[in-house]
């Protein structure tokens, strides 16, 4: 461009010709519409701009119109999975061109900082959970990647689309943090509280490491019956409010070797503490909004191990690998399919479960 002679915008009109698409817009507390935006542009070098072709609903987003993530304000567009195709990049990005496949990371790593060097990508000091939060999100017809080259990955030719979306978040979220922060090993055995999508998540992975029980643990009788579709050895319909003794039984009073939190409430991390083994890991998933009690006057002398953790999206690469050897087939999770113009009712759908039965919806862009 010849920037000598290009004219300068008169200050008063308005110029711009932008094209539009359309995008799921949060409004504030319990507020949203299908909104038309403008398209967006590179604004980094290192940025991506990608056509989204399928994307999903997190709970996480379920907690932000609930106005629960103060770092996600108004006329924020949503979304931080997804599928789609590269439009255009920046100068200076060098593993990705226009018109490639690829996966969109749920967390943007810059992939220099010292936490992106520890493979910490959550907490990459100008990116992690941005997408959709801090910076305008996936569930729109096109969606900018900051730090493409690392946030991206290739989508190879013939692979599903719709089981690759579940990669974005929930496969790595259930495997990260629940099942390799728990330290899932062979013959062991496991606790899922919590049978949503990121709980069946983390049933699907914690059997690469053929644990030898798998007990999942929730109030929705369908849920428990999806989750012994998945593969779990027994189910616990926790409503009664006696799960814990339950469980005591079931281990000949032992308890178990991992206890995976994949709710986020009070009531279900202190199940965890109750059921866990000497020697035993609690691996906490669930996005926590209020004070929990930690019991250290029953735990300190049972040589526990507890861990939190944001996702990092750090095992995309190698759940990719077991998607596609078929090892795991993350679109069990899928329940729903819904177009971009039909996506205040794929949230409505996705928003009352216990109703629609829905764990994962699909929408097409
Ligand atoms: N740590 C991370 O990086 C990360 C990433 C993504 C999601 N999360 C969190 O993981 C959690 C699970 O996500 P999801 O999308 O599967 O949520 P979800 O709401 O779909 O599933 C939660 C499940 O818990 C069950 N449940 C509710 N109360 C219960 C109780 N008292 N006892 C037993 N079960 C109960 C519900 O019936 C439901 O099936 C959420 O808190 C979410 O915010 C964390
Ligand atoms: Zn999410
Ligand atoms: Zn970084």
């Amino acid at each position: 461009m010849n920037l000598m002679t290009t004219p300068k915008p008169a200050t008063s009109a308005k110029v711009t010709t932008a094209a539009m698409m359309k995008a799921l817009v949060y409004q504030g507390p319990g507020k949203k519409a299908l909104e038309d935006r403008p398209k967006p542009e590179i604004t980094a070098p290192t940025d991506a701009i990608v056509k989204i072709t399928k994307t999903t609903i997190c709970g996480t987003d379920l907690h932000i119109l609930k106005g629960d993530v103060p770092t996600c304000q108004p006329g924020r567009i949503l979304g931080h999975e997804g599928v789609g195709i590269v439009e255009k990049v920046g100068a200076a990005v060098t593993a990705f061109k226009a018109g490639d496949h690829v996966l969109i990371s749920c967390v943007s790593a810059c992939g220099k900082c010292e936490y992106c060097r520890k493979q910490m990508y959550s907490h990459c000091t100008t990116g992690g959970w941005i997408l959709g939060n801090k910076i305008d999100g996936t569930q729109a017809e096109f969606v900018r990647i900051p730090y493409a080259d690392t946030s991206l990955y290739p989508i190879p030719e013939g692979a599903d689309e719709e089981a690759l979306v579940m990669l974005s978040d929930i496969l790595p979220t259930g495997f990260e943090c629940g099942v390799l922060n728990g330290k899932v090993a062979p013959g062991s055995t496991v606790a899922i509280v919590g049978a949503g999508p990121i709980g069946l998540a983390a049933l699907l992975t914690a059997q690469f490491y053929s644990p030898g029980e798998i007990i999942i643990i929730d109030l929705d009788d369908n849920r428990l019956e999806v989750a012994k579709r998945f593969g779990a050895t027994a189910t616990i319909n926790s409503t009664d409010g006696k799960a814990w003794e339950t469980v005591m039984k079931m281990t000949g009073k032992r308890g178990v070797d991992t206890a995976i939190e994949a709710v986020g409430i009070a009531v279900t991390f202190e199940l965890c503490q109750k059921i866990i083994a000497a020697g035993g890991a609690i691996a906490n998933i669930g996005v926590h909004g209020k004070k929990v009690d930690l019991h250290l006057e029953e735990l300190w002398d049972r040589n526990i191990s507890i861990t939190t953790r944001l996702v990092d999206t750090v095992t995309i690469p190698m759940l990719f690998k077991t998607v596609s050897s078929k090892k795991i087939d993350p679109k069990l999770l899928i329940t729903h399919h819904f177009k971009l113009d039909k996506v205040l009712d794929a949230y409505e759908t996705f928003g009352n479960a216990a109703k629609t039965k829905a764990l994962k919806v699909i929408i097409e862009a």
